[in-house]
């Protein structure tokens, strides 16, 4: 049994991508272990959403993560600006970060790079914000995609250096949580590179029937093979891969056959896998509508997610005040 930490920004719904490279994965991790599951909506503030949508955008993450099956009687399911404790574990880490290794982080640069126009102080410390959120929960294990390694990294080291600096073995050092295989990249439909948000290559969980027709036949593919046996190329074989997620492996088996002796008529196959996403995706949709409907109950979620999540943290903050050296008078 370990405590495991998981956070995903409020920026954006949630895609097939999340469901079958994470989500699916977090079913049954939530049942083996303490999991706080959190909504990183500080975090969010980095990008300066618009104050009409921060609510909404909060509230469609949160009914999207509950309608996947994140169970928060299993789980601790809250939203990181409910629990204060965390932004006072931050400002004492950021004592302890150095603007050096923070400006050396690959997303920073990112950043830079994407939003030159806000390069707020936000964005710096970003990392250090997440290694409070992880290390509060003294969590020692943290699901993680390849682009927040790096980030995880930064929570050891700073989680070491607190425990070096006052001579304590406080923090434990978390590792990224090993779901035993490797995790599925889902790719988009854009013929290259992996599913995201802001790619405009993604299907969204809460897409309708319409969409997602409409999303697939317009998925990139290429003039077809022209001698037998010959490899797909890569916008082809990342449908061949979305397939192999959503369809049954007799449809696989059936459009590779067709692609090997050259008869695949990509149109047919992108109507069979539009159909075969929708199977998935419908009663995820169904379920996210209805937990929209029903504010009281997602209200009642989070209310006792927040109460769960800041028994822990304020434990952590008390005992850190009093490492740190504070004392009452
Ligand atoms: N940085 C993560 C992302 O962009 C979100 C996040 C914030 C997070 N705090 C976290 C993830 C703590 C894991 C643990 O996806």
């Amino acid at each position: 049994m370990e405590t495991v930490v998981s956070g995903i920004r409020s920026t954006g719904k949630l895609h097939l991508g999340n469901y079958f490279g994470a989500i699916s994965n977090f079913l049954k991790m939530q049942r083996e272990n303490d999991c706080y599951f959190f909504i990183a909506d500080y975090h969010a503030l980095t990008t300066h959403p618009h104050p009409d949508d921060l609510h909404g955008n909060i509230k469609q993450v949160l009914a999207e993560y509950l309608a996947c099956g994140i169970d928060p009687e299993v789980a601790t399911v809250f939203i990181q600006s409910d629990v204060p404790e965390v932004s006072e574990l931050y400002l004492l880490l950021n004592m302890i970060a150095y603007v050096g290794e923070l400006e050396r982080t690959a997303s920073f640069k990112d950043k830079i790079r994407l939003q030159p126009q806000n390069v707020n102080a936000g964005l710096l410390t970003y990392p250090v914000l997440m290694a409070a959120d992880i290390i509060i929960h003294k969590a020692n294990k943290v699901p993680v995609g390849k682009d927040q390694e790096q980030h995880l990294e930064m929570t050891r080291h700073i989680a070491r250096r607190f425990n070096t600096m006052y001579g304590v073995n406080y923090f434990p050092e978390p590792d990224a949580y090993n779901f035993g295989k490797q995790l599925l990249k889902i790719p988009g439909l854009d013929g290259s590179g992996k599913m995201g948000k802001s790619e405009g290559n993604g299907v969204f969980l809460s897409d309708t029937p319409k969409e997602i027709r409409q999303k697939v036949m317009r998925a990139v593919t290429d003039a077809g093979p022209t001698s037998p046996g010959e490899e797909p190329g890569e916008a082809v074989k990342n449908l061949f891969l979305l397939m192999s997620v959503v369809s049954e492996p007799e449809t696989l088996k059936f459009f590779k056959e067709k692609h090997a002796s050259c008869e695949i008529r990509y149109g047919d196959m992108k109507k069979q896998l539009a159909e075969d996403i929708i199977t998935v995706t419908d009663p995820i949709r169904a379920r996210i509508n209805e937990l929209l409907a029903d504010n009281g109950y997602l209200a009642k979620v989070v209310a006792q997610g927040a109460e769960k999540a800041r028994a822990s943290a304020s434990k952590t903050v008390r005992e850190v005040r009093e490492i740190i050296g504070y004392k009452p008078f």
